[in-house]
């Protein structure tokens, strides 16, 4: 455990499952205290476990327009303070723009982005009053080029590509850095449920390992080893910039 960071706080969405479960116990293992929060309760339970007294776990539904306001309360009720947001949960849609009705772009939009803003304008004056903090958006590789078939999560995550740097420039001086995360493809059950939505699941999955270089999928925990580096504070002069992971798939 390393000892400086006991005594911080992180607050990570969507950790119940994939990359944000897989930070949330990254974190808690380099000693943070972690607030996880999820909507499904058996693996909420799951993860309350792993963090036990260094844990707390919120079910929210990050659609609902107080979420955020109540997810940093609860942060500040349980821990005092609060270090690091890592603003993870997200839905994805494979549908092309004449696909995509007004209620599915606003889901989308919604919980990837709107949530991402709401939760980084409640936790920067806490944040800043304890010195400062960091602000990881979960993005994607969908945030810099434009991958087929899915407009509105494309331009969520373009979206949370420039909330981060907005956030970096505006909050600097009070100490906070914002650090887009962006994920190539990686094995977590969202990445699953878009294959099997496909019309051809099978064919799907190995377009999607055949697309880059690296020929594979993601790893969770390498993603959630990145969101550790970028909040553990080693590279202060990390901000408004995007740490892509992806084998290599935007390179080209
Ligand atoms: N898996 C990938 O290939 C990949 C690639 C790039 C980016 N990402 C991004 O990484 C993040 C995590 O993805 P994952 O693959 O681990 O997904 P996942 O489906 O395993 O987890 C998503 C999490 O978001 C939460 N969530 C969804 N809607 C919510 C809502 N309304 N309120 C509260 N929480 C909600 C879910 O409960 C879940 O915990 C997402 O933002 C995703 O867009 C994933």
């Amino acid at each position: 455990m390393a000892g400086e960071d006991a005594r911080r706080v992180a607050l990570v969405t969507g950790a119940t499952s994939g990359i944000g479960r897989a930070t949330a116990e990254r974190l808690h293992a380099d000693g943070w205290s972690v607030v996880a929060t999820g909507q499904d309760d058996r693996r909420a339970d799951e993860i309350a476990a792993v963090l036990r007294d260094r844990g707390h776990v919120a079910r929210v539904d990050l659609a609902a327009s107080d979420a955020a306001t109540r997810l940093v309360a609860a942060t500040v009720e349980r821990f005092g303070r609060l270090d690091a947001l890592v603003n993870n949960a997200g839905v994805h849609t494979l549908a092309t723009a004449v696909e995509t009705d007004d209620a599915t772009w606003d889901r989308v939009l919604g919980i990837n982005l709107r949530a991402a803003f709401q939760l980084a304008r409640e936790a920067i004056p806490v944040m800043a009053r304890g010195g400062g903090g960091t602000i990881v958006n979960v993005a994607s590789e969908a945030g810099l080029v434009a991958v087929p078939g899915q407009v509105a999560y494309n331009v969520s995550k373009a979206g949370m590509v420039m909330l981060t740097r907005s956030l970096a420039i505006d909050h600097a001086d009070q100490g906070i850095r914002a650090v887009s995360v962006c994920p190539g493809t990686t094995e977590t059950p969202l990445v699953r449920e878009a294959i099997d939505a496909a019309p051809d699941p099978a064919a799907h999955a190995r377009t999607l390992a055949a697309s880059r270089p690296a020929k594979r999928l993601g790893r969770v925990e390498e993603i959630a080893a990145a969101i550790a580096f970028t909040v553990g504070g080693e590279v202060g002069f990390l901000t408004g910039s995007e740490l892509v992971i992806d084998g290599g798939y935007t390179a080209r």
